[in-house]
């Protein structure tokens, strides 16, 4: 199960180092300050004099996007969200996915990825949970370094974000969060420890958010004290989009590339700090010189500036995207195994939920591309089950939310009649005369960054979205026209919502317009939206989003499809507008009825099968009342034919949860410290994240971490290499797994270690090494996992004022005595009685092995 040893980054010659620094010499100051900022919003600066390219940056991290966000965008392909990928626990599999989304940015023209996101999963409220790998940063730390060998393998550059204490999004621009050194050190930084000493990242973007007090971008601890001078960091640093303020301090702090262009604290203004004395030359050549080498290493010197963005298309990438979604699923529940149902006895089926004619493959925000491929469970299910002559019922039961939601392709026509509406693109102001180029959208929803589309200047820009909108229902519709530009909105022939109409009066800040409008079901009415723009600077969104009438209860009806079927197959979950950079979900539960719908639909028929369609946890209050319950994620482009698959056995789905799902929000370790308030967010909890807290608080769970069941069953023995050892000496786990049932399958051994007592709080145990395995039936396979002196170690922060404090207490009778025993800054490891415990989740050991540490 190691990973592969990829060719590059190739390491530096003498030769390299001598050619760089001689290429260095030659630039003037005003020519290095240049590399030190973008040029547009997804390049770097080129010297062209120099023979230095600019290097396109793209996002990342389920995909590799392009520089064009919209109807515009090239297809892309599109893999399961982050944390389905952790879900795998497959590390040899994420690398493949990294080696395919290396050579999507390179058919992208993209030198550098932005991803992956290591942030830990420490609420399922962060809008940025399906992003993030795992609430155990061993696990997200595996996964980071898989990801990151696989692409940097391509020749494209990691910049593993968010570094650091990134965890939620509220305030995201400024939020300070007040996180103790131990619980940076034994979490919140071990992801990205473990993609820069293992991975070899050569990028790290900072965060936009204030950690203990200080911008991550003018962070000097974390980015030259922990990061080049602890971790060894070679590579460079970029700040987020617009993180970037001050020159002087983020120079200071070894920040490397603000991003992104044009440059403000950075570049000439660099330039200029150096004339005035403020910033020493040397730091901007170091930043040159570390920008050329991390170029030399990938082979990118000989890039050209402004390469074309193609679609890649491979078949053999897509069948990856199709194996990381199967590996995703988990399979929470499979009371008297349900699953997989036999074809042969099956004759109807009801397919119910408001996912399950919906295409929910990604999470929202910089993550979202156009993918390659779109699908809906219904149409790939119906279509699979027809082919074994079964018959398949479809009622959506509920809306997939009771708010305001975006038109989706579905419910929009263009002017031809093909879903979605027409986007047409021109320059300047006026949407005038012959568009540029028109393109369809499959929401409505625009959102520009940089140029908009082929030949569109970001530098002013309008766009007309014109179309049908098809209502399901009779009755007042309302609608929600949101903008950060000017923008205008008519419907059926009528203005009925403006946003400012000049251009140059927008002022940037997301505002909102409400309108109503009676409608009449099946009866077409045009849609026209306008937007006028300028993207070189800013982030340009328009939406208009809709609340129809309330409807007749259609879970009546969804009921009485399910009670008439042999099954029910229940898809519920969210979307990337509830799940989505920019802002937190607001509840834990289903949105809208989905809860009761799984409820009822489930009374109705015993033989339900629910599929949770969601990035990050739902509250699942019918678990005990379904018998099949199977996580599916945000599982990329391949996500419906996979789940087909799974159902009908032709798969197995072999995910492990990489986050526990609480009973209820109020259980969960940052509940009370979530999303924080008054400036500021205090990670209250310590050490004591997921897992963690529930089980060393005692706190029941609906699904317990490292929780998946699969389609054969296992058998193990295990034991340690040695039961006793000197602290700091290596241990190895030694585990036989027999594959004890009739199919193939795989199984993935967790390995654990619970601490002695010692002067800070533990936690009951964490997860230490693992490892995957796939089986043929009746096979058996020995592994190894390797518990090296990290397993058992903590963080202690040390007390510098012990002394001294000793001293004061000194004339105090017994006080001096009671002041804890001073203890140096930095890892240790507790003499004494160890448990390895090795199991199929965080609350099912299979083996305690016992283990003695002896002080060195
Ligand atoms: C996000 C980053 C992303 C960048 C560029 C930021 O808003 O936080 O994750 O890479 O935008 O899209």
């Amino acid at each position: 199960m190691a990973l592969e040893e990829p060719s590059l980054p190739r390491p530096l010659t003498d030769g390299d180092r001598a050619e760089i620094a001689a290429t260095v010499a030659r630039l003037s100051i005003e020519q290095k300050a240049s590399l030190t900022a973008g040029r547009d919003m997804w390049s770097t600066m080129p010297v062209a004099e120099a023979g230095i390219p600019g290097w396109r940056m793209s996002d990342g991290p389920n995909g590799v996007r392009g520089t064009r966000l919209g109807p515009a965008g090239v297809r892309a392909l599109c893999m399961p969200c982050g944390a389905a990928l952790a879900a795998t626990w497959n590390g040899p599999l994420v690398q493949a996915v990294g080696a395919a989304l290396g050579r999507e940015a390179r058919a992208r023209g993209a030198r550098v990825l932005l991803g992956p996101t290591v942030n830990i999963q420490r609420s399922p409220l962060n809008g940025r949970t399906f992003e993030c790998f795992s609430e155990d940063p061993w696990l997200a730390g595996q996964m980071a370094v898989a990801y990151v060998r696989g692409v940097q393998g391509e020749g494209v550059v990691t910049t593993v974000k968010h570094f650091a204490g990134n965890e939620a999004e509220f305030e995201r621009n400024s939020i300070n969060s007040l996180i103790d050194e131990r619980s940076l050190r034994e979490l919140y930084l071990v992801p990205f420890e473990m993609a820069v000493k293992e991975g070899g990242t050569l990028g790290i973007m900072t965060a936009y958010n204030r950690l203990n007090g200080r911008f991550c971008a003018d962070h000097r601890w974390l980015l030259t004290d922990i990061l080049r001078g602890e971790w060894g960091f070679q590579g460079i640093t970029v700040s987020d989009w617009w993180a970037l303020a001050d020159s002087v301090a983020a120079a200071e702090a070894g920040l490397d590339i603000e991003m992104p262009g044009p440059a403000r604290a950075f570049g000439p203004a660099l330039a200029t700090a150096v004339a005035d004395g403020r910033v020493a030359e040397a730091a901007v050549d170091a930043v040159a010189t570390r920008l050329l080498e991390v170029m030399t290493r990938i082979e990118a010197r000989g890039d050209a500036t402004d390469p074309p963005e193609r679609p890649f298309d491979s078949p053999a990438d897509a069948a990856l995207a199709r194996r990381a979604a199967a590996e995703a699923m988990v399979l929470i529940r499979n009371e008297g195994e349900l699953l997989p149902l036999s074809s042969g006895a099956l004759r109807r089926v009801a397919l119910i939920g408001p996912n399950a004619g919906r295409t929910r493959i990604m999470g929202g925000g910089s993550a979202m591309l156009r993918a390659a491929h779109l699908s809906t469970v219904r149409e790939v299910l119906g279509a699979v089950l027809a082919g074994h002559g079964i018959a398949m019922d479809h009622a959506e039961g509920c809306a997939p939310t009771d708010d305001f939601a975006l038109l989706e392709a579905s419910e929009l026509r263009t002017g031809e009649g093909a879903p979605g509406l027409d986007v047409a693109f021109f320059a300047g102001d006026e949407a005038g005369g012959a568009p540029i180029v028109v393109h369809r959208a499959d929401l409505s929803e625009l959102t520009f960054m940089g140029e908009p589309a082929e030949g569109v200047p970001a530098e002013g820009f309008s766009v007309r979205a014109s179309g049908w909108f098809v209502p399901s229902i009779s009755g007042v519709h309302r609608f929600r026209f949101v903008s950060n530009g000017a923008a205008r909105l008519a419907i059926g022939g009528t203005r009925c919502a403006s946003l400012v109409w000049d251009a140059a009066d927008a002022a940037r800040v997301m505002r909102t317009v409400d309108c109503e409008t009676l409608l009449e079901a099946g009866v077409p009415v045009p849609l026209l939206i306008e937007f006028r723009g300028e993207s070189v600077l800013n982030f340009c969104h328009v939406a208009l989003k809709m609340l129809p009438p309330p409807a007749p209860d259609s879970i009546d009806g969804a009921v009485a499809l399910a009670a008439a079927a042999d099954v029910a197959v229940v898809v519920v979950g969210t979307g990337p507008t509830i799940e989505s950079e920019g802002f937190d979900r607001t509840a834990y539960h289903l949105p809208g009825r989905q809860d009761e719908l799984v409820r009822r639909v489930a009374a109705a028929n015993p033989r339900t099968v629910v599929i949770v369609n969601s990035g990050s946890p739902v509250a699942m209050p019918w678990l005990e009342a379904v018998p099949a319950v199977l996580q599916i994620w945000f599982g990329g482009q391949e996500m419906a034919a996979v789940l087909a698959d799974v159902l009908l056995g032709v798969e197995e789905p072999g995910g492990r949860m990489p986050i526990t799902v609480p009973l209820r929000i109020e259980h969960s370790p940052a509940f009370g410290n979530f999303p924080g308030g008054a400036g500021e967010v205090r990670y209250g909890e310590g050490v004591l994240v997921g897992y963690r807290w529930y089980e060393t608080r005692h706190l029941p769970v609906a699904v317990p971490f490292g929780h998946g069941r699969g389609y054969t069953r296992f058998a193990w023995t295990a034991r340690l290499s040695v039961g006793r050892v000197l602290a700091g000496d290596a241990v190895c786990v030694v585990v036989e797994v027999t594959n004890i049932g009739s199919r193939a399958g795989s199984d993935v051994v967790q390995v654990y270690v619970a601490a002695p007592h010692g002067p800070l709080t533990r936690a009951a145990k964490e997860l230490r090494g693992f490892a995957k395995l796939h089986l043929g039936p009746g096979e058996s396979r020995t592994v190894e996992i390797e518990l090296r002196a990290r397993a058992f170690s903590y963080w202690h922060p040390g007390d510098d004022e012990s002394a001294a404090i000793q001293e004061r207490l000194h004339a105090t009778p017994f006080a001096a005595d009671m002041k804890t025993v001073h203890r140096a800054r930095g890892w240790m490891i507790e003499p004494g009685a160890h448990v390895v415990h090795v199991g199929r989740s965080s609350a099912d050991i299979i083996v305690s092995l016992p283990l003695m540490i002896d002080a060195a």
